[in-house]
């Protein structure tokens, strides 16, 4: 049997549902803060993302599914969203546009990870980001979107931990510092991390190697070597949060795993569903169009995995299914050839009303015809044998209770009402 790669997975009928619930939600809430969807390939040139995402992180050095097309070309599954949208934004003179630009997306990532719950080496994220916007009041505004998807879908027990990688005018002096602490330590880094602590120092805060987090603690924090600007920016970022109700904690932990970052940096995290916790990661990017060849545009984001998203959901709420799966269905089983052809009928004329009704096609026996409609969950069963057809009258039985109600069949109007669409 072929089996699918490691670290993918399929997204079978029953599960779907929650997946669009999910969707569908991200969808409506980014669309209420006026973004727009964006869309993009699957893969890109491999250069996009050595120069978006960095040299020198882990995604770039360990994680990208690269390969060369037929001409010799070097392109990239992409690993996450955010330099895509940026080329896309460049490539079609997007700021060119009224600022501020916002776009949002959906997209399969890929990255060559070590899968275990939570993370996968193809995964999906809804992603936002928002261009043109500089100011701290504009960072609160795409946290409180994040915030708001994750309460819409109905996830508990989360919290938002902030912090600030500085500018380029202050990060020098921080990773000087930095470099004189793991230069003290240097033998208890892993191989990558030496390289990085002269070619970027910051990236070791984020190695996962077991040695380089220990090392951690008692690490200075950027914090502590903000300038003026982004010491301001920080402090107007948690004013305007607690203006707006959301509450924050500050975690210097946080420095993100992409070399895009500047100031504000975020992640929702859970408790509830493991190691990987990070539901939503996010930060400033002011310098990424420009390090990829457009003109100086400022920009902020995040991205959620859905998967996660969905372990966090399911954690509060273990009846998931039956809340998310769609309209009610309606079963319509038949007895002998006649009302056979009268319920396909029936069917597609409810269909055509926008109703999600089944019936046999396969000549099956009724009490087999019942066992299907319980096992495909249908709400509602309609019984159609030679008198229901010269009547044009039927039981509809309403399989959660048991009860019954009698019904025109030729009526859709009547039907729609009692399965519930007119509410
Ligand atoms: P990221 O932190 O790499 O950021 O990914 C964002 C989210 O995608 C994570 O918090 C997690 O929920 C999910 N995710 C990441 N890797 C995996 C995986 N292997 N399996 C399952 N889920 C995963 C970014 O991708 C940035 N582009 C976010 C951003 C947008 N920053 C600014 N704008």
């Amino acid at each position: 049997m072929i089996q699918k790669p490691r670290g993918t997975i399929d997204i079978l009928p029953d599960e779907s549902p929650v997946w669009r619930f999910i969707e569908d939600t991200a969808r409506k809430v980014a669309s209420n803060y006026g973004y727009g969807e964006i869309r993009f390939p699957t893969f890109e040139a491999t250069e996009l993302f050595m120069r978006g995402v960095g040299n020198d992180t882990d995604v770039v050095q360990k994680e990208m599914y690269t390969f060369y097309d037929r001409d010799n070309r070097s392109l990239t599954l992409r690993p996450e969203g955010t330099a895509c949208v940026a080329r896309s934004v460049i490539e079609n003179s997007l700021y060119a546009d009224s600022m501020p630009l916002r776009l949002y997306y959906l997209s399969s990532c890929f990255r060559y990870e070590k899968p275990q719950a939570g993370r996968s080496r193809e995964f999906y994220q809804f992603g936002a980001e928002l261009f043109g916007a500089a100011t701290a009041v504009a960072d609160a505004e795409i946290i409180s979107l994040a915030d708001a998807i994750i309460r819409n879908i109905g996830i508990k027990s989360v919290s938002l931990h902030i912090n600030t990688l500085g500018c380029s005018d202050c990060r020098p002096r921080y990773h000087s510092r930095l470099k004189e602490y793991y230069k003290l330590n240097i033998s208890n880094l892993c191989e990558t991390c030496r390289d990085r602590l002269e070619t970027n120092p910051l990236r070791i805060l984020d190695c996962k190697n077991n040695d380089c987090v220990k090392l951690r603690e008692g690490v200075p924090k950027t914090i502590d070597f903000l300038c003026d600007d982004c010491g301001e920016h920080f402090e107007i970022l948690k004013r305007t949060l607690t203006k707006i109700g959301i509450d924050y904690r500050i975690n210097t932990n946080i420095v993100r795993g992409l070399d895009y970052y500047t100031r504000t940096v975020f992640e929702f995290i859970s408790d509830d569903i493991g190691a990987q916790g990070t539901l939503c990661g996010g930060g400033r990017y002011d310098g990424l169009i420009e390090a990829i060849g457009g003109p100086s545009t400022t920009g902020i984001g995040f991205a959620m995995g859905i998967t996660r998203l969905i372990l966090a959901l399911k954690s509060s709420d273990n009846n998931i299914k039956s809340k998310y799966n769609e309209n009610p269905l309606l079963y319509i089983a038949s007895l002998g050839e006649t009302a056979s052809v009268h319920a396909v009928s029936l069917a597609e004329k409810l269909r055509a009303g926008g109703i999600f009704a089944e019936c046999d096609i396969i000549g099956r026996s009724l009490k087999a015809q019942m066992k299907y409609a319980d096992k495909k969950g249908a709400a509602f069963t309609l019984i159609l044998g030679d008198n229901e057809i010269e009547s044009g009258k039927a039981q509809l039985k309403n399989m959660r209770d048991g009860s019954q109600t009698p019904v025109d069949i030729n009526d859709t109007d009547i039907l729609r009402r009692l399965l519930g669409y007119d509410k």
